[in-house]
């Protein structure tokens, strides 16, 4: 069963698809790791960042892999490194890359084949899992988002002001929404669910339902 749940920046769509994946027993693929890892490895490499082909050439000719508590880059781990501010704030290099959301979307479906899945991103049940048993848009209202955020952050040791915070996620909102392939969008057949006011674990019965629903 393949279980995809896609929505904004901070909507807080990792932590609660890591658990719901634990709960069921299932997989879990956190996307937005991979294109993380693409401007990670770039930046390490010298390769610039605002030539297409050459970062298409990067993320064909490395090795992602991704389980539910690491993502490596040929064998080394990157878990840490792709969560820092300075790489969301060039992830759209690796996002808008045509070529790069090919080659990933193909590797998550490689990683996904013949097991039970939780993915987790922007496109998965709209590009990359079309076919999707159940599919989840997980939202928040950008105040939320943004003081989750800051909060994460703050947790990782990186601190930073709420305006700053909400400054940037407008920026990312604006560009995953607008691109061209793989945008943000919900799926004709997704549910949505606003996290508003829900605890974390409300959240998580509320998916662990409506994924129960659809089996
Ligand atoms: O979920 P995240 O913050 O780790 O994602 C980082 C960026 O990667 C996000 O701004 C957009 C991009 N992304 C994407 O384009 N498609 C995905 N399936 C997952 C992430």
């Amino acid at each position: 069963m393949i279980v995809t749940i896609d929505g904004p920046a901070g909507a807080g769509k990792s932590s609660v698809a890591r658990s719901l994946a634990k709960r069921l027993g299932f997989r879990f693929l956190d996307t937005g790791s991979m294109y993380r890892a693409v401007v990670l490895t770039a930046v390490r490499r010298n390769v610039p960042l605002d030539d297409a082909t050459q970062l298409a050439d990067l993320a064909a000719s490395i090795r992602i892999d991704v389980d539910d508590n690491s993502t490596r880059v040929d064998g080394v781990d990157v878990s840490k490194a792709i969560r820092t501010g300075e790489i969301t704030q060039i992830i759209v290099h690796a996002a808008d890359n045509v070529a790069v959301r090919e080659i990933l979307s193909k590797r998550q479906r490689e990683i996904a084949s013949g097991h039970d899945v939780v993915t987790e991103g922007r496109d998965q049940g709209t590009v990359v899992f079309p076919d999707a048993d159940c599919k989840i848009f997980l939202t928040a209202s950008p105040e939320e988002r943004a003081r989750r955020r800051q909060a994460d952050m703050e947790a990782g040791g990186e601190s930073i002001d709420f305006e700053e915070v909400l400054r940037r996620q407008n920026r990312r909102d604006e560009e995953d929404y607008n691109r061209p392939i793989g945008r943000l969008q919900k799926a004709n057949d997704a549910v949505e669910v606003s996290t508003d006011g829900m605890t974390r674990d409300e959240v998580l019965d509320e998916l662990e339902r409506i994924v129960l629903q659809h089996k």
